[in-house]
């Protein structure tokens, strides 16, 4: 039994989402996790991971593990008891915390392919509200953007502890991706915001309000088929991204690079001070913009288009 999960991107909003202010995410569907269960002849749950080097059975991994938790969680929440001899394989082209989701698309697709074994169908719904449980053991205070559009594999306008909201694309529009290669310490970068936060709220909430703005000006420029004008908001929203502290040398490298191979606009995407970058780009340039990318000490680049 197989079950998939796309990676994703987060276009506007990253750190402010926590702060319940919303933002725009949209999946990757160049890169997917995919899980496939079967029935095994050895005795127990055995996790077959090759991407992370894991290869065990569940009782001896700690229960904190991510994968173990999510499994674990998964089958007492479907009720399946006595534990079942499976061989659950996990494979993913999703770079690992590169900031494209690979832990919630491992746990979207874990789950999904649980209850499709176990023939216990989830909605959506349920399976977005039992991965962010999960999400919370290992990533602090999540604001659960990453889980939902990962599970809906749909454009979000995103407001934490709201009702989930979509919306459409007016006109489709071209962003680069460039990894800096650097794991992104999220839980580090989220929990070092907070602090900041902490010692002076209304600097840091006037910064949130800023980048709220920016976002729902995104959502209107996208949905009336105006990407063009997303250029300079995301140039904007990384001005706010750098006063959060959360930039780096080589994500500021790899932006200006971008905007100097005649991107549009360009912003660190995700937890930052490590994992990715986007780029806005016509879709003639994007292929330049990728090359100056890889030129300016970026890993990978995947070109995707929105829409
Ligand atoms: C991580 O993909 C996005 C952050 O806003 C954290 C979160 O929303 O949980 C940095």
């Amino acid at each position: 039994m197989k079950a998939s999960a796309p990676g994703k991107i987060i276009l506007f909003g990253e750190h402010a989402v926590v702060y319940s202010r919303p933002a725009l995410a949209v999946p990757v569907n160049q890169v997917k996790v995919e899980v496939d269960i079967s029935d095994s002849a050895q005795p127990g749950i055995w996790i077959h991971a090759p991407i992370i080097g894991l290869q065990a059975e569940l009782t001896t991994l700690p229960s904190n593990h991510p994968i173990a938790s999510v499994i674990l969680w998964a089958m007492q929440h479907l009720g399946i008891f006595p534990r079942p001899n499976i061989s659950i394989t996990i494979e993913s082209t999703i770079p690992v915390a590169s900031g494209l989701g690979s832990g919630a698309a491992v746990s979207v697709a874990l789950v999904r392919a649980l209850s499709s074994f176990f023939s216990h169908p989830l909605k959506n719904q349920q399976i977005n509200d039992l991965v962010y449980e999960t999400e919370k053991l290992y990533h602090g205070t999540p604001s659960g953007i990453d889980n939902t559009v990962i599970t809906y594999n749909m454009p979000v306008f995103y407001l934490k502890d709201k009702p989930i909201e979509t919306f459409k694309v007016g006109k489709p529009f071209t962003i680069v991706i460039g990894d800096t290669g650097i794991p992104a310490p999220t839980k580090e970068s989220v929990g070092d915001v907070r602090r900041l936060w902490l010692r002076d709220p209304n600097r840091f909430e006037s910064i949130f309000n800023e980048v709220a703005q920016i976002s729902t000006m995104a959502r209107h420029f996208i949905e009336s088929g105006r990407p063009e004008l997303l250029g300079e908001l995301m140039d904007q929203n990384h001005e706010f991204l750098q006063e959060l502290t959360v930039s780096s040398p080589e994500l500021d490298a790899l932006v200006l690079a971008a905007r100097q191979a005649g991107a549009q606009g360009a912003k660190l995407s995700g937890g930052g001070r490590g994992g990715n970058m986007i780029a806005l780009v016509d879709s003639a340039s994007a292929e330049s913009v990728a090359q100056a990318l890889l030129s300016a000490g970026a890993k990978r680049t995947i070109i995707t288009e929105i829409k």
